[in-house]
């Protein structure tokens, strides 16, 4: 009997067989408690003998359905180490983030820079009237400047005569929708979204501007060159950096010129802030008396300068990027290669 329950005990493979053995062997109606029963139809003398027998083989019997329940238990603990395990020393897998977008990033550097001098951050519709794009800045409807733009031009059905919509060519309409709702005095700049029919390395059909305007009483050409010089010196991150201005001509400004910032091509390398070297990178001029009627700003009682850059060229030159086009191609791979994605 002992050999019996000891050998299978043994040989249980899991806890439902053990307490299955145990059950058979000592529970209430098992081989050995029945043995027990039998106890009391034997002689005293028998009994002396049985009894203690009987006994020490249920506790051997006990002792060992537990440590074989304890084994079984061991082995199952063992089992779920070896499949769950986790290698802790194994390099993360890395994860790609989204990052901001260049033209962004440097959209935000520019109204920082702008924000420290006092200028305040204004914003126009992207789809305008010519009235706001062209008339307003004294661009009548023969001007050659409307020619060169490339403008688009919204589509009306025959018979709508609303006044015609264009995708602004560039952010100076806001000048006047600003002066219009605010007046002057004013310190503002303007970035965003303009729009003109071209393409090709340097030209995108979609690109963005930066306008500036600034109105008081006796605002001149010299706070105009002050406010750039200062601009750039600390966008190119460049003291002192050179800017030169050279006479022009646009519709909305009198005078006009034309700016360029001090540069060197060193071995084909270039470097802003330093040589003799000049780039253009933005027109300005003191605001026409007309542009400024055209907002409702009293132009014998106030006077200002405006601008307007291309902050995409500028983002170019910054961090040396050599076609406009890159930037709206949503390559994940170039992003990264200017360090702008993760
Ligand atoms: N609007 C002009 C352009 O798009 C730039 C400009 C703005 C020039 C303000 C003078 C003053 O080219």
């Amino acid at each position: 009997l002992r050999d019996k329950y000891l050998a299978r005990i043994a040989g249980a493979g899991d806890e439902a067989a053990l307490e299955a053995l145990r059950v058979e062997a000592v529970g209430k109606k098992g081989e050995i408690s029945l043995k027990m029963r039998e106890l009391g139809r034997m002689t005293p003398e028998e009994r002396q003998v049985e009894g203690p027998r009987l006994n020490a083989l249920k506790d051997e019997i006990n002792s060992a359905l537990a440590a074989k329940k304890e084994a079984l238990a061991d082995a199952a603990l063992d089992e779920r180490l070896r499949a769950e395990w986790l290698d802790v020393t194994l390099p993360a897998r890395t994860r790609r983030q989204g990052s901001i977008h260049p033209i962004s990033q440097v959209t935000e550097e520019v109204t920082a820079i702008f924000a420290d001098m006092g200028f305040a951050v204004a914003e126009g519709p992207q789809i305008d009237t010519d009235w706001y794009n062209f008339d307003a800045l004294n661009i009548p409807s023969h001007h050659p400047a409307r020619a060169e733009m490339d403008t688009f031009y919204m589509h009306r059905a025959e018979g709508d005569n609303r006044a015609p919509h264009v995708l602004r060519t560039h952010t100076s309409p806001v000048q006047i929708r600003h002066m219009e709702k605010h007046g002057a005095p004013c310190r503002i700049i303007a970035p965003g979204r303009v729009y003109r029919a071209d393409y090709d390395q340097t030209h995108t059909p979609m690109f963005h501007q930066v306008e500036g305007l600034a109105i008081d009483r006796d605002i001149s050409m010299a706070h105009l060159k002050w406010v750039l010089e200062a601009f750039f010196s600390a966008f190119f991150e460049v003291d002192g950096l050179k800017i030169r201005f050279r006479a022009s001509h646009f519709p909305f400004t009198e005078p006009s010129a034309e700016v360029d910032i001090q540069c060197s091509w060193e071995g084909g390398q270039l470097r802003i802030g330093e040589g003799d070297g000049w780039l253009e990178v933005l027109g300005s001029g003191m605001v026409h008396p007309k542009v400024l009627q055209a907002g409702g700003v009293d132009p014998s009682e106030w006077q200002g300068f405006a601008f307007g850059m291309g902050i995409d060229r500028i983002a170019m030159l910054k961090y040396g990027i050599p076609d406009l086009r890159a930037f709206f191609d949503s390559d994940l791979r170039w992003l990264r290669h200017y360090g702008f994605a993760a």
